[in-house]
């Protein structure tokens, strides 16, 4: 199966789906995600954040990433989740990712807007799609630092679309990356009114530990994209610390199958609630 755009499996969502977008750091990740993605006959985005590259470097897990998209025979796309430098985004697009996102939202308006126009324009020179952040979505992915959420303006949302003419737009609206510490106050409202007021495709952030409830009422209301990654990192280090506890016989190649187990029944698992099943 060819590689699939971000823009060709996000369009298709309406208000029944939303495509999953899984963040992954190994061979053994990915290999759990296409798993998922043909059992299900669901379309898939894999994606790796650039504060993660630490330890997964680009050149090396990037080719990885892209040879598990040709592999899987659903249309899977390969995507450079918070890209913060033009550097990254460069090597992301090098690689043939199809789609990168350019997380400007800790910068002005003004700002933000001027430089997700450039990354539009590399991208579109490669052929390939752009998401960005407008708003801020809390936490933090990867090893940058914690923030707090900023809700995302209607105005702001609907200004931001037009004039950078992104693929897909990250908004806040309540969320944030890694595990709840509280209850997310989610911005249904916010979300309704963004989703009537712009065309552009919305994505969530932050979706471990929001309810089948949250994600069901998001994707009824404008979200076409969900964005999953504490879950899968967690779901694999506890099936690592089980068997260690539980076989002490394990070897490694016991350890590495059981980051694909738990990769493939964490991702299956949101893409049953995202409504996924038989949409490729
Ligand atoms: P979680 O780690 O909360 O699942 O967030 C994932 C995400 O939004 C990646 O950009």
């Amino acid at each position: 199966m060819a590689l699939a755009k971000l823009s060709d499996l996000i369009h298709k969502a309406d208000d029944t789906y939303a495509v999953g977008a899984f963040n992954v750091s190994d061979m053994e990740m990915a290999m759990g995600a296409i798993r998922a993605a043909e059992e299900m006959r669901a379309p898939l985005i894999l994606q790796i954040a650039e504060g993660r590259l630490r330890y997964s470097p680009l050149d090396l897990l990037g080719p990885v990433m892209l040879a598990a998209a040709k592999r899987c025979r659903m249309p899977t796309a390969v995507h450079l989740d918070h890209g913060g430098t033009m550097e990254t985004i460069r090597l992301a697009l090098d690689l043939g990712f199809t789609s990168v996102m350019f997380d400007g939202s800790k910068y002005p308006l003004d700002e933000n807007i001027a430089r997700t126009k450039e990354v539009v324009k590399l991208a579109r020179s490669y052929g390939a799609d752009v998401e960005a952040e407008i708003g801020r979505v809390g936490g933090a992915e990867g090893d940058y630092k914690s923030v707090d959420v900023l809700v995302t303006s209607v105005d702001e949302a609907v200004r931001f679309a037009e004039e950078t003419g992104v693929d897909a737009l990250a908004v806040a609206i309540g969320t944030a990356h890694g595990n709840y510490r509280e209850k997310p106050n989610l911005r249904i409202d916010r979300l309704k009114e963004i989703h009537a007021a712009t065309k552009t495709r919305l994505v969530l952030h932050g979706g471990t530990g929001l309810t089948e409830q949250d994600f069901r009422t998001c994707l009824a209301n404008g979200i076409d994209k969900i964005n999953i990654a504490t879950a899968s990192y967690d779901a694999s280090a506890a099936k690592i610390k089980a068997m260690h506890s539980e076989k002490p016989e394990a070897n490694y190649f016991d350890f590495s199958n059981a980051i694909v187990e738990a990769t493939y029944a964490n991702v299956k698992k949101h893409m049953q609630i995202f409504g996924l099943n038989g949409k490729a």
